[in-house]
């Protein structure tokens, strides 16, 4: 089989695996990185989420042969080390908040909303209510409220 290679949560890594198969499947069932949740497998639910390059995407839908050795990609696991803490300023604010019911999209928001801090600032500007109508991150426990207080809190810690 093909290898691929590209750098996940800091360290470089090489899979075998056919060039089709989808970025989260290599994560999760190949590396054994779970954080990012399955949850439609067709870009949708956002479940999810990580970060390429320190931007969001969604690896259920980008093919393992597109990733090139000098992708990083990070997932939950890696987010802490990316600020060189144990846990990054946005984890503290969904703890502080309480924000998880069944936990499961949780993962997937988090490294949405500080991909979404990020993209705010580079547009210099401070992330707006305006930016979090764009997450479209799913939850079926309806957490939505909490999730945008902790975002706001996060951000102010970042
Ligand atoms: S599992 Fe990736 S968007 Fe739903
Ligand atoms: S906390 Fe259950 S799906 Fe979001």
């Amino acid at each position: 089989m093909p290898q691929h290679t590209f750098i996940l949560n800091g360290k470089t890594v090489t899979v075998d695996v056919d060039d089709d198969v989808r970025v989260l499947w290599v994560l999760r069932d190949v590396l054994g990185v779970t954080g990012p949740k399955y949850g439609c497998g067709i870009n949708v639910c956002k479940a999810c989420t990580s970060h390429i390059n320190g931007k969001a995407f969604n690896p259920c839908s980008v093919r393992v042969a597109d990733l090139t050795p000098t992708d990083e990609v990070t997932t939950i696991e890696g987010l802490p080390a990316t600020v060189g803490k144990d846990l990054h300023p946005m984890q503290q604010a969904w703890l502080d908040r309480d924000v998880a019911q069944c936990g499961y999209c949780q993962p997937g928001q988090i490294m949405a909303a500080v991909a979404k801090v990020h993209q705010a600032r580079a547009e210099g500007h401070e992330i707006t209510d305006a930016d979090l109508d764009e997450i479209r991150n799913v939850c079926r426990c309806g957490t939505y409220v909490r999730i945008r207080e902790a975002i706001k809190e996060g951000a102010a810690g970042m």
